[in-house]
């Protein structure tokens, strides 16, 4: 009961922080894809695809450099970015690098090569492109980080996200407003599931919801029985479903096949809040706990509906990629971008400006007006 008033409160909060949005305008965005790989036949992860000449590719050759496929996000992120950037009269080399670094380099040298305007980057390891970067900037091309940060580098020009702290925040929030911390007498079971180590979300993220929940594990109303609480030990390689299933199905059982209650799993992502689904849905008998996460993949909003996730982060990519080719077309016009952040991210080096934008929650309650009446899924995506 309390659960279900608390969604409905952070519904409600949900449409208010929708209704200010991200200071892009939602309707001029493209329709997401819906998730599905390929619509647009691209070529195989890390092989070479010629950039298509689009009708109006006068404004010059914007490089596009994205992780992998394998998680659905990353395609939407891709197929809306070329959209946006064609429909303004750029040519796109788009390059998915299999979650290889070393992939990743040479597609970006090829675009370096084939003298794009403007680099932008969602990086695998933020670390790993140091050198490229140092080429881009001997070149003169503005690099834009693109959701991750690109690490110990002057030559990053600007970094457009989602606002990653309050993103675990949220997550945090919600954990200790759905079981209630202040007032419930617990304790409760909570296990952690983290990002990638390379990743510096994933490091924002943990400290968000982290900064929330350590009170209550100092205290002792949130027990952590395998006693994985530092972020070494809670990352997640990759952000591989397979990498967190196998270590929830080890974590169950050795903590809790006599019986134990686990009672909330905080998962920063929702490719590891399906790991930990799957494992729970293998082995685990009990009271089905609290799972947090983060995309609103469909596969995680199908388990929303179902009853197997409590929550996600809404990101819509449109608004992102929206904010890029703004970044773009200011870059291109000799102008200063907008930001609205010069102060968090700091990458070694230079404090990148920034631009970030709102997350979102989203749960089995607002999900229809958030994702479907907006476009982002259709009805049959989510069948
Ligand atoms: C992104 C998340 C995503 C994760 C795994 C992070 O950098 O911000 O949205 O779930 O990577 O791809």
């Amino acid at each position: 009961m309390k659960r279900k008033l608390l969604s409905v409160i952070l519904a409600a909060a949900m449409v208010t922080a929708m209704l200010a949005g991200c200071g892009s305008k939602q309707e001029e965005a493209p329709a997401a894809t819906g998730g599905e790989a390929g619509t647009e036949a691209p070529a195989a992860e890390g092989e070479a695809e010629a950039p298509a000449e689009s009708a109006g590719g006068a404004g010059g050759l914007v490089g596009v450099a994205m992780p992998t496929k394998d998680l659905q996000r990353w395609n939407q992120d891709g197929s809306n970015m070329k959209a946006e950037l064609e429909a303004a009269g750029y040519t796109v080399d788009l390059q998915y690098a299999s979650n290889d670094n070393a992939t990743m380099v040479s597609q970006i040298e090829t675009m370096i090569a084939n003298e794009c305007k403007v680099l932008v980057i969602a990086s695998i390891d933020g670390d790993a492109l140091g050198t490229v970067l140092a080429q881009a900037k001997e070149k003169n091309i503005p690099v834009i980080a693109y959701d991750r940060l690109l690490k110990n580098s002057d030559a990053v020009t600007y970094y457009a996200t989602f606002d990653n702290y309050m993103v675990g925040q949220k997550q945090g929030e919600y954990i200790k407003e759905a079981l209630d911390l202040d007032n419930a007498e617990g304790p409760f079971n909570l296990e952690i599931f983290t990002g990638d180590p390379g990743d510096n979300n994933a490091t924002f993220f943990y400290g968000g919801a982290m900064d929330v929940l350590n009170p209550y594990i100092d205290s002792g109303k949130l027990v952590i029985q395998s006693g994985q609480k530092e972020f070494a030990e809670v990352a997640t390689a990759n952000w591989a479903t397979e990498t967190a299933q196998s270590r929830m199905d080890a974590i169950l059982a050795s903590y809790y096949a006599d019986g134990t209650t686990l009672d909330v799993v905080l998962c920063s992502n929702d490719s590891t809040a399906l790991g930990v689904t799957n494992a729970l849905d293998a082995a685990y008998t009990g009271e089905w706990p609290i799972i947090t996460g983060q995309d609103c993949d469909i596969a995680n909003v199908k388990n929303m509906i179902a009853g197997k996730q409590s929550m996600s982060i809404f990101k819509d990519t449109r608004t992102l990629a929206s904010q890029v080719v703004k970044m773009v077309d200011s870059i291109m016009k000799g102008e200063e971008a907008e930001v609205n952040d010069t102060e968090t991210y700091d990458n070694g080096v230079i404090v990148v400006p920034s631009y970030l934008c709102e997350p979102v929650f989203a749960d089995a309650n607002n999900y229809k007006e958030l994702l479907i009446d907006s476009g982002y899924y259709t009805e049959d995506d989510l069948k």
